[in-house]
């Protein structure tokens, strides 16, 4: 099995390794827990190793996110021009009428599958699936996320998308279906002054089973994945 070393400071280690290639990992977490810095920098990081990856955003604009990126002092602007990685907003439109933005986000669904081909994208990160997902009934987010999820997976392309959860420690994502649809579970927590991170679920892999800290910095995301926190230390 081929994995894709996520480049993040002390997140492979707890994969041994790597996400295994084409997978779909979830990123779920409360607000302010880190989730699109992990995914931004999932994006950056390939960049930097010579893989297209595509960063897809359904909540800010393409300038904030690169702002964002660039507050950490990653040079995007000539990984862009290599076209070593892209920032696409997902545009969900006004429409009152959930029917018309539901079609919207099918239709927002195919374009960025066809922008991971166009591109050879190996790497995907969405920001996040719960801004669409309040759209859809379960019923329907489910099977169509999964159809999305396993589309990139035919282009070999290994994706992260997150979602926010209410901040109780076993929750794992806003409508609790995308933690079944992934192949993956990686759960971010602030319990203040304390960031900690740990790998729900890993399909195809033995993974770490604790919870470990972490730090953003002005770099980025630094994981210490030699440190432990205990789980009853989560709030
Ligand atoms: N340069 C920095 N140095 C230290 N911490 C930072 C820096 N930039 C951002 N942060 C921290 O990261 C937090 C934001 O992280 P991020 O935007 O990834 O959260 P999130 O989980 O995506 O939240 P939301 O669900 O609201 O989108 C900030 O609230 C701040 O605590
Ligand atoms: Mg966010």
């Amino acid at each position: 099995m081929q994995r894709v070393a996520t480049g993040i400071p002390g997140l492979d280690p707890l994969l041994n390794g790597g996400i295994p290639q084409g997978s779909s990992v979830l990123i779920g977490g409360a607000s302010g827990t880190g989730k699109s810095i992990l995914a931004m920098q999932y994006i950056y990081e390939s960049a930097l190793k010579g893989e297209p990856g595509l960063f897809v955003t359904t909540e800010s604009g393409v300038k904030n996110i690169a702002w964002d990126m660039q507050s950490f002092n990653w040079d995007i602007n000539s990984l862009q021009e290599k076209k070593m990685m892209a920032i696409n907003r997902m545009n969900l439109g006004y429409a009152n009428d959930a029917r018309v933005v539901v079609e919207r986000i099918k239709e927002e669904l195919d374009l960025i599958a066809r922008a991971v081909n166009d591109m050879h994208a190996q790497r995907l990160a969405i920001d996040s699936t719960t801004s669409f997902a309040v759209w859809m009934e379960k019923t329907e987010f489910r099977p169509k996320l999964f159809e999305f999820l396993d589309w990139l997976k035919d282009l070999n392309c290994t994706t992260i998308f997150t979602a926010e959860t209410s901040g109780a420690k076993t929750d794992f994502s806003a409508y609790g279906v995308e933690e079944f649809v992934a192949d993956g579970v990686i759960a971010l927590y602030f319990t203040p002054p304390n960031r900690s991170i740990f790998v729900r679920k890993m399909r195809g892999t033995a993974h770490d089973k604790n919870v470990h800290p972490f730090e953003i910095t002005n770099r980025g995301i630094e994981i210490k994945p030699r440190e432990q926190v205990l789980w009853e230390a989560i709030k």
